[in-house]
């Protein structure tokens, strides 16, 4: 799909278009009730591009950056008289055999870098400024995966938005001129069944997906009565306007846990484009018709966070220190 009026966004999205990296760590955390957390918090997010910056000068071909989402509680408590049109909690899907849970989360850091040691070190200084301020309540490492596979052993990423439609697909416009240049951030930690998905042969994983899985072709399925996952998360208008999300999911795991996963992340301009992909999948389409990935894969999170813009997020961190 194709944006309109682009020239009025913002030149200072958080890194939103940042390219896939071999290395992330994604940190989802609650804040303390006290004034004084929030306080302490509001003055990290304030300092949070001089953090990426101490970090990432040490070795600027890491390509280090941290993208801040804010959940909708934070936000209320942070700027109670503006919030982004659409930011709420995730709501969670129940489909007649699988279900998406809704979990906490007031901040979450999307830290990428071609380095781990990088993710690391940046991750180590941000929860040591924020101390006791906040609450860990989950961390993953993600890793590239050879040829950007996913664990099911499929090349994951394809279909991603580029060039112009990325920041179309991705970043608030003049539909909510004051968050211009935001991004609805939706996150799942999905673990796999890896032996159940080894037993399936290769055609009918192909099936599931909607990709061949050696050279990644699409497979077409329009008049097939299940649809594949490609299929379900392809949202159409009425009018037939394909509406595209930014995805940087990442394989995570400890083989000697047997913990095999993806962790799920979209970047939208229109968080009802993501909870429309997320209906299809669980309910079905046509209801009951859900999308077979779940039968090897069960997500244990889900969060929704707004991402806005630098100069906002200056905004907000300054707001709540006074
Ligand atoms: C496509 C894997 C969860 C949205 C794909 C593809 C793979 C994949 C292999 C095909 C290649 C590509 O275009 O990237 C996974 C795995 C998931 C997962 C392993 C978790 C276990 C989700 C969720 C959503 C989603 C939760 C949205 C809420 C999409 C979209 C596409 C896609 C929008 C592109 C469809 C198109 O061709 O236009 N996914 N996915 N995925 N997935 Fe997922």
């Amino acid at each position: 799909m194709s944006g309109k009026n682009w020239d009025r966004v913002p030149i200072d999205a958080q890194s939103v278009d940042a390219p896939l990296s071999l290395a992330a760590v994604f940190l989802v955390v609650t804040v303390g009730s006290d004034k004084a957390a929030l306080s302490k918090v509001a003055s990290v997010l304030g300092a949070l591009d001089d953090l990426v910056k101490n970090v990432g000068f040490r070795d600027l071909s890491g390509r280090l950056s941290c993208i801040a989402g804010v959940g909708a509680d934070l936000w209320a408590r942070l700027s109670p008289d503006r919030r982004p049109r659409e930011l709420k909690a995730f709501a969670p899907v129940k489909g007649p055999v699988h279900s998406a849970p809704s979990t906490p989360g007031d901040l979450l850091f999307h830290i990428r870098a071609e380095r781990s040691d990088m993710c690391f070190e940046f991750e180590r200084i941000l929860l040591d400024s924020l101390g006791g301020s906040v609450t860990v309540v989950d961390e993953v490492t993600g890793f590239r995966y050879f040829d950007a596979r996913d664990l099911l052993g499929f090349v994951d990423g394809t279909a991603n938005p580029t060039g112009l439609d990325l920041p179309a697909s991705a970043l608030v416009g003049d539909e909510d001129a004051d968050f211009a240049g935001g991004s609805y951030v939706v996150v799942q930690k999905y673990l796999h069944d890896l032996n159940a998905w080894a037993e399936m042969p290769t055609h009918l994983q192909e099936e599931i997906i909607g990709r061949t899985k050696i050279d990644n072709i699409e497979i077409d399925d329009d008049d097939k009565p299940r649809k594949s996952h490609k299929s379900l998360a392809t949202i159409e208008d009425d009018a037939g306007n394909e509406y595209d999300i930014l995805r940087d999911n990442m394989p995570f795991g400890r083989p000697g846990q047997k913990e095999f996963g993806t962790y799920f992340i979209g970047y939208t301009r229109y968080l009802w484009v993501i909870e429309k992909m997320l209906l299809r999948m669980y309910v079905g389409e046509p209801p009951g018709a859900y999308d077979r990935l779940l039968d090897f894969s069960t997500p244990h999170t889900g969060t929704t966070f707004f991402a806005p813009t630098r100069l906002m997020l200056q905004k907000l961190a300054d707001g709540a220190q006074e």
